[in-house]
């Protein structure tokens, strides 16, 4: 049977546990052995459709519309969505069973290694879905059975769904970037650090054990999952702060980090909200600083058919930003904000799962990799 990772994980029933690996195999079967098929399908025989009537290239957009006359790829956005909704509902109705279990550990944690600091007066931003990538209840569920369940289905659904792509702390990503900002920038010690949009914590804490020296702080505007990830850190002896801010407007003084950085965080924010973020890191900032996003690849670093597919995301699985987002000229963007060209990067760093041998690269959606990019701010 599966070892729990963690204090603030509960082993469900068997029934459930099987209800919920059900789903989640579906998932993954979905993405890694039928999803990469429909290329082929596109490529001998709606590409060229395309081409004769368009007399050029496709765009994604295009792309995407043509793609659902293919029956098998519309069939394909049907049981996808239904794998989404019913993976997230099955670790909801896990974590409402353990409703009193888990508040008694977390208040039995409660003064342990992570300092949490909530502001239930932050208001939640509009662009915030209601339940991104249908997740039910969403991140700032209010009206759940108990305050930690918003941050205890999203560490149970992406621990149990991820847990091979990511490993069971969901920390590959943040322990895979880590690695990589070291080799990139060696000399580079940061003594405060910052991650925007941190949810539960599954890459702020691998930053602590990258950098120990270091004062890790991540904010969110979900005090449910900042709550939640307090006692997850504490059960893990991970000394992190979880303050609920927005990232927009952090409250944070002028120059008070030297590394501030988001994972999958931008996709979910409009371009204005993105374009504040950009700002505030800029303003946050110590001379010699970095900023970096990790995200997505942007669109400019695949083909059309591959921007194609985020049109399932945005049509069925409530990521309407991710166009817009993913559309933005990075480096235009950082300029704005008041970055210096020169100082600007993108990285791909490897997983270092992969690299382990313990998956294959090509049943990973990330393709083996993750993508950032950023800047460093001026030194004068
Ligand atoms: C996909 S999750 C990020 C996951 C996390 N970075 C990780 O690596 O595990 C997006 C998070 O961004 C938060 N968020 C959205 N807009 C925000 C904002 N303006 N300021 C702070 N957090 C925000 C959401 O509440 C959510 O927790």
């Amino acid at each position: 049977m599966q070892t729990m990772p963690h204090d603030m994980m509960i082993r469900p029933r068997f029934d459930d546990a099987v209800r919920e690996a059900y789903w989640g195999e579906l998932q993954t079967f979905l993405e890694t052995d039928v999803r990469p098929g429909f290329r082929r399908h596109y490529e001998t025989s709606v590409e060229p459709q395309l081409r004769d009537v368009l007399h050029r290239s496709p765009d994604r957009h295009e792309i995407a519309t043509a793609m659902l006359g293919y029956p098998a790829n519309r069939a394909w956005y049907v049981a996808r969505t239904t794998a989404q909704r019913q993976a997230f509902d099955a670790s909801r109705a896990i974590v409402d069973q353990q409703a009193d279990e888990l508040s008694a550990r977390a208040r039995a944690l409660g003064n342990g290694h992570a300092v949490l600091e909530l502001d239930a007066s932050l208001p939640f931003p509009r662009y915030v879905q209601a339940e991104p990538h249908n997740m039910a209840g969403g991140y700032d569920d209010s009206t759940g059975s108990h305050p930690l369940a918003a941050g205890a289905t999203y560490d149970r659904a992406l621990a149990v769904h991820r847990v091979a792509a990511m490993g069971p702390l969901v920390d590959d990503v943040g322990h895979s970037i880590a690695a990589m900002l070291k080799t990139a920038f060696p000399n580079f010690a940061p003594r405060r650090i910052l991650e925007l949009g941190c949810t539960v914590g599954h890459t702020l804490l691998p930053f602590k054990q990258a950098y120990p020296a270091a004062e890790v702080v991540g904010i969110d505007v979900s005090g449910p999952c900042l709550a939640y990830g307090a006692a997850r850190a504490s059960s893990l002896g991970v000394e992190v702060t979880f303050s609920e801010r927005n990232a927009e407007h952090t409250g944070y003084a002028d120059a008070s980090f030297d590394l501030v950085f988001s994972r999958i965080l931008l996709h979910e924010t409009c371009e204005e909200a993105a374009r504040a973020i950009f700002a505030e890191c800029h303003r946050l900032l110590r001379p010699g600083g970095i900023m970096f996003h990790s995200d997505a690849p942007q669109f400019d670093e695949l083909d059309a058919y591959a921007q194609s597919l985020r049109d399932w995301d945005i049509r069925c699985n409530a990521e309407p930003f991710m166009d817009g987002y993913y559309a933005m000229v990075l480096e235009d963007e950082f300029a704005r904000a008041g970055f210096a060209r020169d100082t600007m990067f993108r990285l791909f760093a490897p997983s270092l799962i992969v690299q382990a041998g313990y998956r294959a690269e090509e049943t990973r959606t990330s393709g083996g990799r993750y993508f950032l990019a950023g800047a460093r701010k001026a030194t004068n």
